[in-house]
């Protein structure tokens, strides 16, 4: 064994220390497949009889237990096998890649790395995870075939969805070595991997950790509170809305001083992180207190449960005290959500002064690290997006408040404009200025002043450069098409939320047409928005069935059938490529493709049942087609009808791609991309080998039972009602769903068709919208985002 495999090289690998990260790194490993070692210390204090390997242990059962869930399948836990670095650590002979991710302390490191040598073969890699060592010092001391073999390897907690991967080479280290990590962890493990410079905190955490700290001691220097600071910087900059001190509470406070210690003793003095870092008294106070944040006992937020309520808290700044958080009322934030970043900043009140002075110093502070951080800007925007979940990253909202504006309000404010910004200003023109767009390819500024296309690694395929290379083919508010080259066109879904409608229906109409008319090979359904559908607007069918607009529903649920069926039975081949939610009429797009390609982390469900609704967009269907044609259900515990049955009256919806595939949403065939980026391309390929020998599927007939098959079905729901699992409407509900499933008024002799199936959706989904509860449940997720019981 040991030989390294294609695939990105990595058949087994091992993690030293099965801490916080190393368990979450040893789940992601295996959830791409690879054989995990997970090892720790044998604990000095072990009782009798314990087993030596505890801390692994209880690291596994930990991940199984986790939220949100590390494993991307349960039984990917059984890939992993824990042990302790006495006993096993021989075994570390057998692994390709050895990661160590151990407490953060240069010597303990170090002595691990000895160990580590000693047993391991020569020429697997070996990687840290450390987040503020330099690699120069972990290798002090080192054989030179282990520097040769050894990078940073820094991955963002959790490891299974923080999507950045910063990698740090050495001097010595083997390019070759270096590749081959690079590959598997962008393929296999679905990391965005920017390659990072050996200085400290490498990008993300040096710009983040002082973006942080600058907008703490700034809050409170201020006097804005911590629900006010925020709402300012959270969604009005593209920051997630946990804002900043919700993202301390998040991280962890104690974690959080860590690294800015960190960045503290390793930076430069003249580094301009040494004037914002300071740690206030309120903090040193929290942590004492065991206020470290959500791992603890709150932080800057807390839930106070007493007397049996859960009353969201914010603490004060001045007085420490915690109170009812409030929602702020901030004309900067309103003045964002009409006129963007730039009218955030140039608001009169105090969030806009707030905002300005922590943009300001924080953009500034980036741009005066490149190229000592990163070859280029891109890299550092790349790893604030993916490692900070920034919508756009420091020289991105240069460009969106304009470069040569940001100089000149520098300028005016006395502080110093960095060489980059100069520049980008220089060169400031409409079309950009960090970025500009030169015949249809992006471009970014370099360092020395020029312009370099973006180049994007084989096999990643962005709709956003297919977008600025052609002009669209048709399309509408909801939906466009767009030639994605070889032959291939992409339909590109766009409402909000990517809510299907007419509007889209419409489009899926105009893309069949022309794919055929226009002699494309085939047809990729996609989005680029965070979730490929939420599902049919559930708001217009509401509000049809509340004035009673009864032939509008019927002419929408008639029109997705029908669009659906076009789709199924097109000439060409139809391949959906989904990410994140897939739910409802976008799940049944899915069902009626010839294939799936989709993101590992794709949620697929039809949660109609939820809403007091059945699946009518031929789903019922689909998914009763699917159980009947896969044989391990044919001949399996559970009947075809069963399992459909259960999936879709029990509204299940999956939490990766590979349950999904257990639930039959994916078949057999269907394809998973770990990295979001390449999950287009990939989609694409599959059009173009389906395309070959293409032929549309053949309708099926169905034999079903009718109803003595619906009366056993009725019988187990019962049971659940009974037994208050489920409510009467719940049995309401899945007797509409056992209709279509048993065929109606079917026998057993019959065949029953597609068509009779359709009607029986109709049908079904068309007795539930008349009944009051239906209503209530779908007013109520329109209301609250949540399903309502009743
Ligand atoms: P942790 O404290 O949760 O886990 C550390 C593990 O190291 C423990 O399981 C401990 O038993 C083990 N350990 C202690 N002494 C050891 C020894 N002599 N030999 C072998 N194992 C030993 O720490 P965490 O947070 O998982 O951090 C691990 C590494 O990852 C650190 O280098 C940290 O800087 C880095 N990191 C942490 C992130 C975070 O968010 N917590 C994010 C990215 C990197």
């Amino acid at each position: 064994m040991g030989a390294a495999s294609e695939a990105g090289g990595i058949r087994r690998a091992a993690v030293i220390g099965a801490g916080l990260m190393g368990a979450g790194i040893a789940a992601h490993l295996a959830n791409a497949g690879a054989e995990v070692l997970l090892l720790d210390i044998v604990p000095s204090d072990l009782p009798e009889g314990a087993s030596r390997s505890v801390l692994a242990e209880t690291a596994v059962a930990k991940l199984l237990k986790a939220d949100p869930a590390a494993f991307m399948h349960k039984r990917n836990a059984r890939l992993i096998t824990p042990g302790n670095l006495d006993d096993h650590l021989d075994r570390l002979a057998e692994v390709d890649w050895i990661i160590e991710a151990v407490v953060e302390r240069l010597d303990i490191k170090q002595q691990v790395y000895a160990r580590i040598d000693a047993v391991r073969r020569p020429g697997s890699a070996v990687s840290s995870n450390t987040s503020t060592i330099p690699l120069v010092r972990l290798v002090e001391g080192a054989s030179e075939q282990f520097a040769r073999d050894f990078m940073i390897t820094h991955f963002f907690n959790p490891p299974r969805y923080m999507r950045l991967l910063e990698l740090v080479v050495g001097e010595k280290t083997d390019p070759a070595t270096a590749q081959m990590l690079r590959s598997f962890a962008d393929e296999r493990l679905g990391k965005g991997v920017v390659d990072a410079n050996d200085t400290p905190g490498f990008i993300a955490n040096r710009i983040g950790g002082y973006f942080l700290q600058c907008a703490m001691v700034e809050a409170m220097d201020s006097g804005l509170s911590v629900e006010e600071a925020d709402a300012v910087l959270g969604r009005p900059m593209g920051a997630p809305k946990t804002g900043i001190f919700g993202l301390l509470d998040l991280v962890g406070l104690d974690t959080v001083r860590h690294v800015g210690r960190s960045l503290f003793e390793n930076l430069p003095a003249d580094d301009p992180f040494h004037a914002v870092h300071r740690e206030p008294e309120l903090v040193t106070r929290l942590i004492e207190a065991g206020y470290t944040g959500r791992k603890g006992k709150g932080g800057f937020y807390r839930l106070n449960t007493e007397g049996g309520g859960r009353v969201k808290e914010a603490v004060d700044l001045a007085t420490g005290d915690y109170h009812p958080a409030a929602k702020p009322r901030l004309g900067s934030v309103d003045a964002a959500r009409r006129g963007g970043l730039r009218a955030l900043v140039e608001s009169p009140d105090p969030g806009g002064a707030y905002a300005w002075r922590v943009l300001s110093r924080t953009l500034s502070y980036a741009a005066a690290l490149v190229p000592s951080v990163a070859a280029d800007i891109t890299a550092v925007d790349e790893a604030m997006r993916l490692g900070y979940n920034w919508k756009k990253g420091p020289f991105e909202l240069i460009d969106e408040l304009g470069a040569a504006w940001f100089a000149e309000r520098l300028a005016e404010d006395g502080q110093a404009v960095p060489t980059l910004v100069a520049l980008a200003a220089a060169g400031s023109t409409a079309a950009g200025a960090f970025y500009r767009v030169a015949e249809g390819n992006l471009q970014h500024l370099t360092p020395d002043g020029g312009y370099a296309d973006v180049r994007r690694r084989p096999g990643v395929l962005l709709l956003a450069d297919v977008k600025r290379r052609g002009e669209r083919i048709a399309g509408n508010s909801s939906a466009s098409l767009w030639d994605l080259g070889d032959g291939v066109a992409c339909l590109e879904f766009h409402s909000k939320m990517n809510a299907f409608d007419d509007g889209t229906l419409k489009m899926i109409g105009t893309a069949i047409e022309t794919v055929m008319m226009s002699g494309f090979a085939g047809l990729v359904l996609y989005s680029d928005g965070d979730n490929y559908s939420v599902g049919a607007n559930i708001g217009l069918g509401l509000f049809a069935a509340n004035i009673g607009l009864w032939p509008a529903i019927t002419e929408l649920v008639e029109g997705g059938q029908q669009a659906y069926r076009f789709l199924k039975y097109a000439p060409f081949p139809v391949v959906a490529a989904p990410a994140g939610l897939a739910l409802g009429g976008g799940c049944e797009s899915l069902l009626h493709s010839d294939a799936i390609q989709a993101h590992a982390e794709s949620y697929i469900g039809l949660p109609e049942a939820g809403l007091g609704l059945l699946p009518s967009w031929g789903g019922t269907k689909e998914m009763l087609l699917r159980h009947t044609q896969n044989r391990k259900r044919m001949h399996g515990p559970v009947p075809p009808i069963a399992g459909a049955f259960e999936t879709i009256s029990m509204a299940k919806v999956s939490r990766s791609a590979e349950e999904a595939r257990e639930l039959l949403f994916l078949r057999g065939d269907d394809g998973v991309t770990m990295n979001r980026d390449r999950l287009l391309a990939d989609a694409k390929a599959k059009v173009l080998e389906l395309a070959v020998s293409y032929a549309p599927p053949e309708e099926p007939t169905f034999k079903l039972p009718g109803p003595s098959g619906r009366a056993a079905l009725e019988i187990f729901v019962g049971e659940f009602v009974n037994s208050g699992k489920a409510t009467a409407h719940d049995a309401v509900v899945s007797g509409q769903i056992a209709v279509v499933l048993t065929g109606g008024d079917a026998d057993i002799t019959e065949e029953v068709s597609e068509e009779r199936l359709l009607e029986l959706e109709r049908e079904g989904f068309l007795a539930l919208i008349h009944e009051p509860k239906t209503l209530a449940r779908v007013e109520h997720m329109l209301e609250t985002g949540r399903p309502l019981r009743n």
